[in-house]
């Protein structure tokens, strides 16, 4: 599992290395190949990947479309460590996007990420029929904005220090994080022009998996090492950021991965011996260190 996540982490870096260098150099693009490279497990790639080849889509067509994603997710980490959210001066085993660069320049940085992510999509290189182009930004846009990762952001600072029920803290957790995800499982049902009833499973399936992510990222936080991590941890409860570990606790915070993972393992049934990959995926997440 670990060499195949090297290895799209790598077929990734270099598919983004080469698209950033074949454009006209800015003063941002140092700031933006920063939140960029290196460091990031390209998990999300990884997944579109084991989605992907569970449907036999080309592997270069994917590792475009996880670079996208990964654009749009580094953005949202160099937007997550700014003064004005989590305050983070540690991201990746070095210091922040903008600690390093300041802040006016890591939101722009951050935002030419976010619009990286389309031109990639858009981009010729990328060997998919124009209507699913647009199909695939529609659904990265939709995941991406108020009702997926930013309205999951504001979700999540607006809770802190505050009680907030299960279902809540779940519904933005879920949004946050689980919707880039969602889209990640979701991509190869729209390539392959799945009906309605798919295109939900798999974007359930991506929901249930980055809870999951998000959830294993918050135990990281409650019990991890900084050095492993390459963030500082014990962070969420000195924010008072409402988890499911700081409802439940964490040993029932742990119980409760184990059965999303009994849980989504059951609904893959169906594809036998192809869902090997990213069932494996399913373990690392909740056994990482960082
Ligand atoms: C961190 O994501 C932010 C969360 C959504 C929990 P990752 O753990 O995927 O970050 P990198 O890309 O590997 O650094
Ligand atoms: C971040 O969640 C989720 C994002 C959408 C960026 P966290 O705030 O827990 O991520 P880390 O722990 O800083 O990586
Ligand atoms: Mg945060
Ligand atoms: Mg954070
Ligand atoms: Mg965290």
């Amino acid at each position: 599992m670990i060499n195949k996540l090297n290895k799209i982490a790598k077929d990734t870096n270099i598919f983004l290395k080469d698209f950033i260098n074949k454009q006209k150099n800015s003063k941002l693009i140092l700031a933006m190949k920063y939140g960029l490279f290196p460091g990031g497990k390209k998990i999300r790639s990884k997944i579109l990947i084991d989605i992907g080849s569970m449907m036999s889509i080309d592997y270069k067509t994917l590792i475009a479309i996880g670079a996208a994603v990964e654009c749009i997710h580094a953005y949202t980490l160099i937007h997550d460590d700014l003064p004005c959210m989590d305050d983070d001066k540690i991201r990746r085993g070095k210091p922040s996007t903008h600690i390093k660069f300041g802040e006016s320049t890591a939101i722009l940085a951050g935002n030419s990420l976010q619009t990286m992510a389309c031109e990639i999509l858009t981009s010729s290189k990328l060997k998919i029929g124009d209507k699913i182009k647009i199909e695939l930004i529609k659904k990265l846009s939709e995941c991406s904005g108020h009702l997926g990762v930013a309205g999951g952001q504001y979700l999540d600072l607006s809770y802190e220090k505050r009680k907030v029920s299960k279902k809540k803290i779940i519904e933005m957790e879920i949004k946050k994080t689980g919707k880039l995800f969602s889209f990640c499982c979701v991509a190869p049902a729209i390539i392959k022009k799945k009906d309605n009833q798919e295109i939900k499973f798999f974007e359930d399936l991506g929901s249930k998996i980055g809870l999951l992510f998000q959830i294993a990222d918050d135990l990281i936080d409650f019990h991890g090492n900084s050095k492993s991590a390459g963030k500082q941890t014990g962070k969420d409860q000195k924010k008072g950021k409402a988890t499911l570990i700081s409802l439940m606790g964490y040993t029932n915070a742990v119980k409760y991965c184990d059965r999303i993972i009994i849980d989504t393992n059951k609904t893959l049934k169906k594809y036998g011996s192809k869902s090997k990959n990213i069932k494996d995926t399913l373990e690392y997440i909740l056994k990482r260190d960082r």
